[in-house]
């Protein structure tokens, strides 16, 4: 039997303005796949150390999907033997399971000399989503195979670019969210001033990547029109606190793809001192987890 062992860590979807278009890759947490090929031409899913309800029938599992995904594309009859071995809660817009589907593409491109493209791959790993949150979105598969930060150049084909992003200070408020997918609350209907305002800091957030500029970096993620009001009000007090950690010297602040996670982005001498605050802020809120220290990370998926 041919296996991989593969590390997939989280991502940040959105990040901000960047609403199914942006994401990015953290150092931490992670999560490891382990891939196996046999002859029984069956897509077996084992989930270890989950408490966390993951579904591990083929359709409903973001990986189970890729999967079929892609022996379908590629008229592929093999069994695949899956262990999803979970390090970081799901369910908490972390992009854990796009980095499940993304992994497992990576994994069987590589088993099965398949040769495919990034964006390719891209491609397939992103129907896996459906699964989580009902829709192909590409930006944290994209984050999770390449590292780095993603902006997708085009849906239609999928054409991803990846840009090495500095090691930017990563505070995040692990946080479940309420329900399985808010995506069918938002709405595009914002109005000219916010569209343009939107669009305009999405050029920032690339632009500040190209100058390095965490500062610049950190104003221009603040801002979201379209999923922010829809995520934040599930948070509660999400805005009050925010502005106060924002007060507090963290250069950026927004919610974590689909939530109900946050993030603050900050200098490595505030890092402490924001972490501190996000855990006063957020520590009492029932669905809360935990508090982590990361970074910003350039590394996709590896084989450990
Ligand atoms: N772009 C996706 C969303 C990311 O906002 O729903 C989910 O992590």
């Amino acid at each position: 039997m041919r296996k991989i062992h593969l590390r997939a860590q989280a991502t940040i979807g959105n990040v901000g303005p960047g609403y199914d278009i942006f994401a990015l890759s953290l150092e931490n947490p992670c999560d490891e796949i382990k891939i196996g090929l046999n002859d029984t031409n069956k897509i077996v899913i084992k989930v270890i150390g989950d408490n966390q309800s993951i579904p591990v029938l083929i359709d409903e599992n973001t990986a189970g999907l890729a999967i079929s995904e892609l022996l379908s594309r590629k008229n592929i009859s093999i069994g695949v033997s899956l262990e999803i071995i979970k390090k970081m809660p799901s369910g908490c817009g972390l992009g854990t399971t796009g980095a499940s589907a993304a992994a497992c593409v990576f994994g069987l491109n590589k088993l099965l000399d398949l040769n495919l493209s990034d964006n390719e791959m891209i491609d397939i790993a992103r129907i896996g989503e459906v699964a989580s949150g009902g829709s192909p979105h590409a930006d944290n598969v994209a984050a999770s195979l390449l590292g780095g930060f993603v902006l997708i150049k085009s849906y239609h084909p999928v054409e991803v670019l990846k840009l090495d992003i500095p090691e930017f200070p990563i505070v995040l408020a692990i946080m479940k969210k309420s329900q399985r997918t808010t995506r069918g609350f938002i709405t595009y209907d914002i109005g000219e001033e916010k569209l343009k305002e939107q669009i305009a800091h999405c050029s920032t957030v690339i632009h500040s990547i190209h100058t390095k500029d965490i500062e610049e970096f950190g104003k221009a993620i603040s801002i979201d029109y379209i999923a922010e009001p829809v995520r934040g009000a599930k948070i509660p007090e999400y805005h009050k606190k925010k502005r106060k950690i924002l007060d507090a010297g963290a250069l950026g602040f927004n919610i974590s793809g689909g939530g109900s996670s946050v993030f603050s982005v900050c200098s490595e001498n505030k890092i402490d001192e924001i972490a501190d605050l996000m855990e006063n802020e957020f520590a009492l809120y029932s669905n809360f987890i935990e508090v982590i220290k990361t970074k910003t990370s350039n590394i996709g998926i590896r084989e450990i």
